[in-house]
């Protein structure tokens, strides 16, 4: 199928059966266009909270290393992708200081969907940000594809975040000066993608959310749950082995969010995308391999999610089957 040819099938609104469908030949497009991109990967993929300075440093040393760090990252089940170990975050504010997290103790495998379930102000979004390696621990360590992110230097750190990490931020992030199209295709600027192979992975993402009509719209012109589709977007421009979000569906009407999960959960089962979604909603548990309650900045219990458990189980009997 050419591109064009995906393109006018994918013209979609969010009507979740075009829209799961899609997904589909997601996989195909990624292929085609990973096989390409390898060829000429860049930098850091800006899709960082960063997103407007990162683009500063130059790609040039590290062309040519994106397959590399992905396939490590997909060909070892047994280490963990990301590690948590004793982590705190103790911010300071004038004479007294807070800890928003006390001694986490964390790994993310290769294939799960993690739910890190959590009230208001227990330490979601701190975590998220120290699971994406976007901030230092105060204390302890945190270490990506077993290695320790305070040894990197900053480059070299962008460099692997933006190829491993997608992120969904809370507050969406977009650069408010910049269209619908332009937010999606920057992560890619920063790979020193081809502009045109670019655009058109940046138009293919948006018509998979449903925004092919906003292309030119600023993240002010848009509704919030639209704003959030560009996040999602953007955070899957550089077809990232993982992606981290943060209240994917906090500020949308539950149809709009049922589409967004059943989104995540179709890259998570088809595309074996490791998934991590912080969020205060007990809803999203059902979505879950397994389950992270914080509170008060510490973990509280963790449980593997019985659904998935039980579905895990059936492929494994399967998968054993075979063999005999
Ligand atoms: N920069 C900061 N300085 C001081 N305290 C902070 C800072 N950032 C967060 N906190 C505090 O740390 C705690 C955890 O904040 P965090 O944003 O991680 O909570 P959250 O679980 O994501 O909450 P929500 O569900 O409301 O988004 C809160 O009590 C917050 O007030
Ligand atoms: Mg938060």
């Amino acid at each position: 199928m050419t591109l064009s040819e995906a393109i006018e099938t994918l013209k979609t609104t969010l009507d979740p059966r075009k829209f799961l469908q899609s997904l589909e030949r997601a996989a195909d497009f990624y292929s085609e266009s990973d096989s390409e991109q390898d060829s000429d990967s860049g930098d850091d993929s800006g899709n960082g909270p960063s997103d407007s300075s990162s683009g500063s440093q130059s790609g040039d040393s590290f062309k040519g290393s994106g397959a590399a760090v992905k396939t490590a990252a997909l060909s070892n089940g047994t280490t963990p992708l990301i590690k948590l170990t004793d982590v705190w975050k103790i911010y300071q504010m004038g004479e007294v200081e807070f800890a928003a997290l006390k001694g986490i103790d964390l790994e993310i495998y290769e294939g799960e969907f993690v739910v890190v379930l959590g009230p208001s102000g227990s330490g979601k979004s701190t975590l998220m940000n120290l699971l994406g390696c976007l901030d230092l621990p105060s204390r302890g360590a945190v270490f990506l594809q077993d290695r320790d992110i305070s040894e990197l230097d900053e480059s070299e750190l962008a460099r692997i975040r933006g190829q491993m990490i997608g992120f969904i931020f809370q507050s969406f992030n977009l650069i408010p000066t910049l269209g619908t199209l332009e937010n999606v295709t920057l992560p890619l600027e920063f790979q020193e993608m081809d502009p045109g192979k670019a655009r058109r992975r940046a138009e293919y993402l948006l018509d998979i959310v449903g925004l092919s009509d906003k292309k030119k719209n600023l993240p002010s012109q848009l509704s919030g749950g639209q704003r959030q589709r560009v996040a999602i977007a953007r955070s899957l421009a550089v077809n990232p082995p993982v992606i981290l979000a943060d209240e994917p569906t906090g500020n949308l009407d539950s149809k709009t969010g049922n589409y967004i999960l059943e989104f995540l959960e179709k890259l998570h089962e088809q595309e074996g995308k490791t998934i991590i979604i912080v969020t205060h909603d007990l809803e999203l548990v059902k979505y879950a391999t397994r389950v992270v309650y914080i509170r008060d900045g510490e973990i509280e219990k963790i449980e593997h999610a019985e659904k998935h458990a039980e579905k895990h189980a059936e492929k494994h009997a399967e998968k054993n089957e075979m063999e005999e």
